[in-house]
């Protein structure tokens, strides 16, 4: 009789835990349609079955920009505009500032020791980045460390779920193994492993000019907080299909970023199907194409700009929000870093 109580009050505790998502972005811009489409729209939806927090990353973007503080510190609010604009409810997801939690920047030290420089070089994301950033020989340490820094941002929350692209699969697998090394030689259980939640591949939006992911530093990317008017300037930019030169020339679909961002964005999929059976044929125009998707997308982001336009009218409350929320996170990392301490022997008094 008794066992089954406890069994059923295990098994109520359990269905009542929600599960903790930790997610961040670097600073270094403002966030564009790729970043809705592959992760914000998700964290709109999971920030009501989930315990989410939302890191905007510094710290870690200052390791390639180090010598840039002033384009981070103009970001952080961008990028929390950003989510409140988009529907991250700051009362109910918790948005803070890695660099105000200086416990993440503690735990990444204890968290160094378990980790080899060579399996640091072997992590395919950094070895991406050292070759695209033409670091050479000079990598800077800061830059090599940033997956065990991004191990600590997981860690202090005791993340279980990462929602992260493709791209960033290895920092999660590095991450379990920093755990699993922390936990086996403290003897504890204190951070459970961590589960990436990557988006269906169709999450991938591509940038305007047709190359395969819209981004900041390849200038193919449209912003959500891009005006009407430059909206309809970059979907004019966009790639379609060079043979289609005439309006009664058949067209391609497949590849054709036009038809792409309407598979995405627009709301009524049996017109989309109707179109491409026109463009295929001939007889439909690149322009008229286009006037649609600027339409699609106008409507689309016009909520999101007006919500914007609401946060962004009184900014000293967003910082008070992100103050907020960073102090939240300053109070479980506390709880952390205290435990981190008794595993490790290494609190004193
Ligand atoms: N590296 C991530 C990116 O470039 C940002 C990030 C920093 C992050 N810390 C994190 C993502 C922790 C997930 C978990 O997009």
């Amino acid at each position: 009789m008794l066992r089954y109580t406890v069994e059923r009050l295990r098994n109520h505790i359990k269905r009542m835990h929600k599960k903790i998502i930790l997610t961040g972005d670097r600073p270094t811009g403002p966030l564009h349609l790729g970043h809705y489409v592959g992760s914000l729209k998700q964290r709109v939806s999971l920030q009501h079955t989930h315990s989410q927090y939302i890191m905007i990353a510094d710290v870690q973007a200052l390791t390639d920009n180090f010598e840039h503080p002033d384009k981070i510190r103009a970001n952080i609010i961008e990028v929390a505009l950003d989510y409140c604009a988009v529907g991250i409810d700051p009362h109910v997801s918790t948005i803070f500032v890695q660099s105000y939690v200086p416990e993440i920047a503690e735990l990444s030290v204890y968290f160094l020791n378990l980790v080899t420089v060579n399996r640091l070089m072997r992590n395919p994301t950094v070895k991406a980045e050292i070759e695209q950033k033409q670091f050479g020989p000079s990598v800077p340490v800061g830059f090599l460390v940033y997956p065990v820094h991004q191990a600590a941002d997981i860690a202090i929350v005791k993340g279980e779920v990462v929602p992260v692209g493709a791209d960033q699969l290895p920092m999660i697998e590095q991450y379990n193994e920093v755990v699993r090394a922390f936990n086996r030689i403290y003897n504890t259980q204190l951070f459970p492993e961590a589960e990436a939640l990557v988006p269906a591949k169709a999450a991938r939006l591509p940038g305007i000019d047709g190359k395969a992911k819209m981004s900041k530093s390849l200038g193919n990317a449209i912003y959500l907080s891009d005006s009407a008017e430059q909206v309809q300037q970059k979907v004019m930019k966009m790639y379609t299909d060079p043979q289609h030169v005439r309006v009664s020339d058949p067209g391609q679909v497949e590849g054709n970023i036009v038809f792409t961002y309407l598979d995405v964005f627009d709301p009524y999929p049996d017109e989309v199907a109707q179109l491409k059976e026109q463009y295929q044929k001939g007889g439909l125009g690149d322009v008229a194409l286009k006037r649609r998707l600027i339409d699609v997308l106008n409507s689309f982001l016009e909520p999101i700009r007006a919500r914007r336009a609401t946060y962004a009218a009184d900014r000293a409350a967003v910082y008070e929000l992100l103050k907020e929320g960073t102090a939240k996170v300053c109070a479980v990392a506390d709880e952390t870093i205290h435990s981190v301490k008794e595993a490790m022997q290494i609190n004193y008094w």
